[in-house]
Order: structure tokens, then C-alpha cells, then sequence
């Protein structure tokens, strides 16, 4: 694909390990340059802004998500048979067939079991004294609630971390980060795939639910495997990126922490604030079938846009002052969870979750401290800490 004329370029590589540790001076950059940008190292136009942003997420009929949402073609290749990675009625199909166990009211049965386990990670850490952030509490909630939800038998748990964060990292351009992921994402696909064939599943679970589905004739029982791996991926990374990253900026900003346990019904916009602040995914593509423009500039057919979900929720031209964490302020048009029909199907489950870890947290830690440098993961699509040394200061 060629550049289209009078489109500004940007030349630094936004998947090189500096950019993703820290990613917002190149975003500003690129946002400064105009509403479409092309990268040159991936040749893509992205979408720097929030408006364009949010618009494409809505179009979904001019941008679709049929040919994948990954910036290489193995990867769309590989993901085909997934929601995310589907168009219209088809799209429409998928998401029906399991979302629903993912709407506020479905996850209201569970709500008291994940307060508890949210409740006992938080005393485990509290007795520890000294934790990290990420394996101490950030993972350990979604590790001990989701992979029971979705049903995936209890060996090969131990891998779920690692294989979810590969089935991102292979999301991006087929740079040597992805290439080193593809074994792993192959596992998870594998896995997935036995465990329809073994009818491994556990009983009750969402993944149970669907192969019940596959028995009615409702779908195939070959088009369960991506349809789990569509849920049991993003279930743990994406959920200890708004964990760690809460923790971070409530440790970094002692008085918005006090703030959140002044005022406990600020909860819900603080989640929000957090995914608006530091995002846990940073970019996904839609590709163009014909000639379409974005902010004032024709993208030509068969033209791939990457939405960059990050940069949009710092834009200045959407925020005061962007790069301030406030949980007053009205954050819930962020779109870390993206817009429009691919919008998360698992927000709900995310919010739950992040909620009960942080009311265990406000209800018995006077003060978050950080005892050492935290460590960003390197992951072409996923922002979250690897490490995040920590003290909790009980009340
Ligand atoms: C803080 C946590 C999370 C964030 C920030 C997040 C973010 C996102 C984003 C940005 C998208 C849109 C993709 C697109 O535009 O193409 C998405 C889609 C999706 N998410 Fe999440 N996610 C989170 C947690 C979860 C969890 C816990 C699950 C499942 C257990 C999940 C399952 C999905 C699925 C199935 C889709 C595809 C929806 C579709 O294509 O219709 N997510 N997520």
C-alpha cells in the first residue's frame, strides 16, 4: 500500500520497546501532525485522534474487522472464526452466541464470590506487606474468577498468563516480538481446540454453555475453539493492565486515592479514568474496502487504518489537560474499551472485577506505596506493568 498524497508521514517505529514503555511523546507527535498519519515502518494510516477514532469505531460497515485487526496477515489468518475478527450478521452471530454471559445482569450471580476473592487477595497481600502489584493483586483476582467463568479445565492454567499476553502480542505487525509470540498464541489455539475435542470444559461455565449450543446445531462444534479463545485471551492481561495501572496512579497521587475513599461513589468513573489515562490495549486496524474519508483526507481503497485507542484518550483537542489523573473528571467517553459494535465484551466482567479489588483496597489500605521502579512489559498491544513494587499501608 502506497501513501496517499499530502498525508503526513511519521517515521519512528511506535512498536520499538521505547515507545511502548513510554508511548505518549510519539502519540503527541503523531496527533500534532494531523488526523491521519502514515506510518511509514508498518504502512498504514493511523488515526491518531479521538474523533476519527471514535467515528471509524462506529463505521463499522466502511471499516471493517472481517479481514482481521492485526497490523500482519499470518495473525489475521490465524484469528479468523473469532468475534473480534468478524463483519455484520456473521459478527452479530458470534457475539450472541456468548456475550450475554458477560451482561451486568448474568454477572450479578457472581458478584459476592468475586468481592470475597477480591476480599482475600487483598488480606493476602495486606499480611505480605511488600507485594508486587501485578502478581500479588492484579493477577491474582482474575486468575482465581475468570478462567472458572469461561470453563478451561484446571491443567494448563499455569500457562494462561503467558499464552494470553503472545495471543496480543501477534496482534501487532509481524515484527520479531510477534514472531517469538506465534508458539505460544499456537498453544493457546491448540489448547482450546482439545479441550472442545475432550469435552474438557467445565460444567456450567460459559465455554460449557456453548458447546451445548454446538450440540443443537447452532454452530459447529469447529467454530467453538476461536469463539473460547476470543474469551479466555483477553481475560487476564487486559484486567492486570487496569489493576496495575490503578494501583500505579493511586500510589503516584496519594490524594486521589484519599478522594476514592472519601467518596466511594466515584468507583465507577475512577475505572474509567484509569482506562482513559493509561489504556490497557493501544491499538487495533480496520481495513477500507473502498474509497472513504476520515477527518477530511480520502483513505483509498484496500487501505488498512489503525484505531489508536491510547492516543485518543489523551487527545487535547477531547481532554483538559490529558495527561492529569483526576477521578472527577467526566471520563466515561474514554474509549479504552472501545466503541460501537466490537466494543468489549468483557467490560463488564473488567469492572467487576477492578471494582471488588479496589473497595477490598479502600476499605483497609490507608496509603499505596511504591517501594522500588516499576517495570513496563514489552507487548505490541498490551500496556501493563511486569513488575510494581509495593507497600500497603493499612488503615
Ligand atoms: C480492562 C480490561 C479490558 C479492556 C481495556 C478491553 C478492551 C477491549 C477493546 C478496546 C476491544 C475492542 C476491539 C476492537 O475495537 O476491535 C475489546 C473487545 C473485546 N473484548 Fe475486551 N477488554 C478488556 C477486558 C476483557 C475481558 C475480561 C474479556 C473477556 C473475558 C474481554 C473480551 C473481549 C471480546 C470477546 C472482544 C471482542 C468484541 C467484538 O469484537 O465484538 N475483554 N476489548
Amino acid at each position: 500500500m502506497m501513501r496517499a498524497i499530502g498525508i503526513p508521514a511519521y517515521k519512528p517505529d511506535i512498536y520499538a520497546a521505547d515507545a511502548i514503555v513510554g508511548p505518549y511523546p510519539y502519540y503527541e507527535e503523531m496527533r500534532r501532525l494531523g488526523p491521519v498519519v502514515w506510518l511509514t515502518k508498518q504502512k498504514v494510516y493511523a488515526l491518531p485522534r479521538y474523533a476519527e477514532c471514535k467515528a471509524v469505531l462506529r463505521d463499522d460497515k466502511n471499516f471493517g474487522s472481517g479481514q482481521g485487526v492485526a497490523l500482519n496477515r499470518l495473525t489475521n489468518r490465524l484469528s479468523r472464526g473469532t468475534t473480534l475478527n468478524s463483519d455484520g450478521a456473521e459478527h452479530d452471530q458470534r457475539r450472541k452466541l456468548v456475550a450475554h454471559r458477560m451482561l451486568p445482569r448474568a454477572l450479578r450471580s457472581i458478584s459476592d464470590s468475586v468481592d470475597a476473592a477480591a476480599a482475600d487477595v487483598v488480606d493476602a497481600a495486606l499480611h505480605k506487606g511488600d507485594v508486587d502489584g501485578v502478581l500479588d493483586l492484579a493477577a491474582a483476582l482474575p486468575l482465581a474468577v475468570v478462567p472458572d467463568l469461561i470453563g478451561w479445565p484446571h491443567d494448563q492454567r499455569d500457562h494462561l498468563i503467558e499464552w494470553g499476553g503472545a495471543t496480543f502480542d501477534i496482534l501487532g505487525p509481524l515484527n520479531w516480538r510477534a514472531i517469538k509470540a506465534m508458539p505460544n498464541a499456537f498453544r493457546m489455539l491448540r489448547f482450546a481446540r482439545r479441550v472442545v475435542r475432550d469435552r474438557t470444559v467445565l460444567e456450567g461455565s460459559l465455554a460449557y454453555e456453548l458447546l451445548a449450543a454446538a450440540d443443537e446445531g447452532k454452530l459447529s462444534h469447529d467454530e467453538c475453539p476461536p469463539l473460547i479463545v476470543d474469551y479466555i485471551a483477553p481475560s487476564l492481561d487486559t484486567t492486570m493492565s487496569a489493576i496495575s495501572n490503578a494501583l500505579y496512579l493511586f500510589a503516584t497521587h496519594p490524594e486521589q486515592w484519599q478522594l476514592l475513599k472519601d467518596e466511594p461513589n466515584l468507583m465507577s468513573n475512577a475505572i474509567n479514568e484509569v482506562v482513559r489515562y493509561e489504556p490497557p490495549l493501544r491499538a487495533f486496524a480496520r481495513s477500507v474496502d473502498q474509497q472513504t474519508a476520515i477527518g477530511g483526507v480520502t483513505i483509498p481503497a484496500g487501505a488498512r487504518v489503525l484505531v489508536m485507542y491510547a492516543s485518543a484518550n489523551r487527545d487535547e483537542r477531547e481532554w483538559d489537560e490529558p495527561a492529569v489523573f483526576d477521578i472527577r473528571r467526566d471520563a466515561g467517553r474514554q474509549i479504552g474499551f472501545g466503541q460501537g459494535a466490537h466494543a468489549c465484551a468483557g467490560q463488564g466482567l473488567a469492572r467487576l472485577e477492578t471494582t471488588a479489588i479496589l473497595r477490598a483496597l479502600s476499605e483497609r489500605v490507608d496509603r499505596i506505596e511504591l517501594t522500588g521502579d516499576p517495570m513496563w512489559a514489552i507487548n505490541n498491544i498490551i500496556h501493563r506493568h511486569e513488575r510494581l513494587p509495593l507497600k500497603l499501608i493499612p488503615t
